[in-house]
């Protein structure tokens, strides 16, 4: 399985996938990573484990369609069989999301369906939510809208800041990604008539 993973910026999630393949050797390597921003820290961590470490600006391309098309062009040619959004900042076209079909894995920071988009932590503080936590899904045409595969529960604390669950949060996700990313491997997790099923069951 060749994966690609693409992020905007501190890749802590990208690292968690390197050293879960590392410690425990899958049918599956990443094959490259692509940032939008060429001063991503998670790039130095590609280059660090030996992963082509790609960037391409979104600031080069007059339209986010045309950006989109350079991106899958950039993808294509690492002939992935998985993509994963490890904290990639942009909102991708319908033709990007629908070119991945079924092959594209996102991680967010909240319980989806709760708190699309940003600031999840500090929405679910204001919200008074006795629990928060981070969500895996396919990755459709709705934004943090498609097929839930796996999600991590963690309790909301009295004197909680944003800071204080992002970074709980954060250590949830260094779990539940490499999880997700090894189910695909083994052939486990499909998305089968657009619904995220696990052994074949929804
Ligand atoms: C994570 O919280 C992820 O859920 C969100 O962006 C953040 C990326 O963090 N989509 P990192 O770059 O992996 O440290």
């Amino acid at each position: 399985c060749r994966i690609v993973v693409l992020i905007s910026g501190s890749g802590s999630n990208l690292q968690a996938l390197i050293d879960d393949l590392r410690t425990n050797p899958a049918d599956g390597a990443i094959v490259g990573v692509v940032s939008n921003r060429a001063e991503a820290y998670g790039l130095e961590r590609a280059r660090t484990a030996g992963i082509a470490a790609l960037s391409l600006s979104h600031r080069d391309y007059p339209d986010r369609d045309s950006f989109d098309q350079a991106l899958i062009r950039q993808i294509d040619a690492l002939n992935p069989d998985l993509i994963l959004l490890a904290g990639f900042m942009r909102i991708l076209t319908p033709d990007f999301v629908n070119h991945y079909a079924g092959r594209l894995l996102n991680i967010h920071p909240s319980l989806l369906p709760k708190y699309k988009g940003l600031h999840t932590h500090q929405r679910a503080l204001e919200a008074g939510d006795d629990e928060h936590g981070a969500t895996i899904h396919f990755v459709t045409e709705e934004l943090d809208g498609g097929p839930l595969v796996v999600q991590g529960r963690i309790p909301v604390e009295t004197g909680d800041t944003p800071e204080s669950l992002a970074e709980r949060v954060h250590r949830l996700e260094h779990r539940l990604y490499p999880l997700a990313m090894r189910w695909f491997i083994e052939g486990r997790l499909r998305l089968i008539d657009g619904r995220a099923c696990l052994d074949g069951e929804p």
